[in-house]
C-alpha cells in the first residue's frame, strides 16, 4: 500500500534538526506513515530513528515503507506522552525529537474510524482502540453545555452553542452514531454564509470531537514536557502544529523553558544568573511557502517551532 500522506514542511524539518554528528539518534514521536522518517533516513546514512505512534493500523503502513532501512529503524505503537515517560532502557538518549502533531492523511481517508465528514462511518475517532471513548459515546455522555464549550475550547468554533444545540435535538431521535448525520446536523444549524465560506461547516466540529477523543490538549504539555527531560544535553526539538490553539501551548511551553534567563538571546553562556532549559531556535513559526500551499493543502495551517535544550545555561 502507498502512503497518501505528504510529509509537511519536510524540509525546514531537516533543515532544523539535521544531525550534527555520526550516528546520532532521533526519536519521530508521531511517526504516521513515516513520511518525515523516511526523509531523514534517506539523507542521514549513520542516523537511526525511534519511530512512536498510538495508532498500531498506520504504524503497519509505516513499517512497508520504512523496512528497506532495516535495523536503523525501531518501531513503538505507543502513546508518546507513555513512551517518553517509561522510555526504553535499549534506547541511547536522543539528540533529536520531532512531534507531527494531530492526525495523517490516512486517518481521513482511509482508517474508517470516523474522523471525516466527507463519508458515512462509525463516529469512533480513537486513535488507540483500547482507550477511551468513542466520538458516538462522548456526543450520548455530554450535555449540550459541556458539548458547546468542548467544541469552543478544542476549534474555536464560533456557533458551537447553536451546534451543541441542534446535536442536542437530534439525540432525542436517537442514538448520534454516523458522520454522515453529524454532519448533515451541524451543516443545517449554522447560517447560510458560513455553509458557503472557505471550509466545510462541520471542519471544526470534527476536529474538537477528535481532540476531546484523544485528550490531545491536555496530552500536549505532558509530552513536551517528557520528552525535553529525555532529549540529550545539546539536543534539538521540533513541533509541528496545525491550529492556532496547539501552536500557543507549544509557543508557551519553549518561552517557559526559557522564562529564568534575562541575558540576549545570543549571549552564549547564561550570566544572569537564570537556569535557562532551551534556546529558541525559531523566533517566529516556520510556515510552509506558497509553492508547498498549493501541492499540499494541509501545510497551510501548519507552524513549526524548534529548540535546541542547553548544558546547565550554556548555549553551545
Ligand atoms: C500528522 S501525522 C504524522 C505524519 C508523519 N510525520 C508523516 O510524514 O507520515 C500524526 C501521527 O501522530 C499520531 N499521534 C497523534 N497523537 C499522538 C500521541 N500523543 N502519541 C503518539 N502518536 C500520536 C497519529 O496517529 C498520526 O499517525
Amino acid at each position: 500500500m502507498d502512503a497518501i500522506h505528504t510529509p509537511v514542511l519536510l524540509e525546514e524539518t531537516i533543515q532544523l534538526l539535521a544531525p550534527r554528528k555520526e550516528d546520532e539518534f532521533m526519536v519521530d514521536a508521531t511517526l504516521g506513515e513515516g513520511g518525515h522518517s523516511a526523509a531523514f533516513l534517506e539523507r542521514f546514512p549513520t542516523l537511526r530513528i525511534a519511530g512512536v505512534d498510538a495508532d498500531g493500523e498506520i504504524q503497519c503502513k509505516a513499517r512497508e515503507r520504512l523496512c528497506r532501512f532495516r535495523d536503523r529503524m525501531h518501531f513503538f505503537i505507543r502513546w508518546a506522552e507513555d513512551f517518553f515517560n517509561d522510555y526504553p532502557p535499549e534506547l541511547p538518549a536522543p539528540d533529536t525529537i520531532l512531534f507531527d502533531l494531530g492526525i495523517s492523511l490516512y486517518h481521513y481517508e482511509q482508517s474508517k474510524k470516523g474522523f471525516s465528514f466527507m463519508r458515512d462511518e462509525f463516529l469512533d475517532m480513537r486513535l488507540d482502540p483500547a482507550c477511551g471513548k468513542t466520538a458516538a459515546e462522548l456526543i450520548a455522555n455530554l450535555s449540550e453545555k459541556e458539548l458547546a464549550d468542548m467544541i469552543y475550547a478544542n476549534a474555536e468554533e464560533r456557533y458551537s452553542r447553536r451546534i451543541a444545540a441542534a446535536v442536542q435535538k437530534a439525540k432525542k431521535q436517537g442514538p448520534l452514531i454516523s458522520t454522515a448525520v453529524l454532519a448533515r446536523v451541524v451543516s443545517a444549524s449554522v447560517p447560510a454564509v458560513y455553509r458557503r465560506g472557505p471550509i466545510h461547516p462541520a471542519t471544526r466540529t470534527f476536529q474538537a470531537l477528535r481532540m476531546a477523543v484523544n485528550s490531545e490538549a491536555e496530552k500536549l504539555p505532558v509530552m513536551l514536557e517528557r520528552a525535553l527531560d529525555k532529549l540529550k544535553n545539546g539536543g534539538r526539538m521540533g513541533v509541528i502544529s496545525f491550529h492556532s490553539g496547539e501552536d500557543r501551548k507549544v509557543k508557551s511551553f519553549f518561552r517557559e523553558k526559557r522564562r529564568d534567563c534575562t541575558c540576549p538571546p545570543e549571549t552564549p553562556i547564561c550570566r544572569c544568573g537564570g537556569v535557562r532549559t532551551v534556546s529558541l531556535l525559531t523566533r517566529k513559526p516556520v510556515t510552509a511557502g506558497k509553492e508547498e500551499c498549493r501541492k499540499n493543502p494541509p501545510s497551510r495551517s501548519a507552524k513549526f517551532r524548534a529548540v535546541e535544550k542547553m548544558y546547565a545555561g550554556v548555549n553551545i
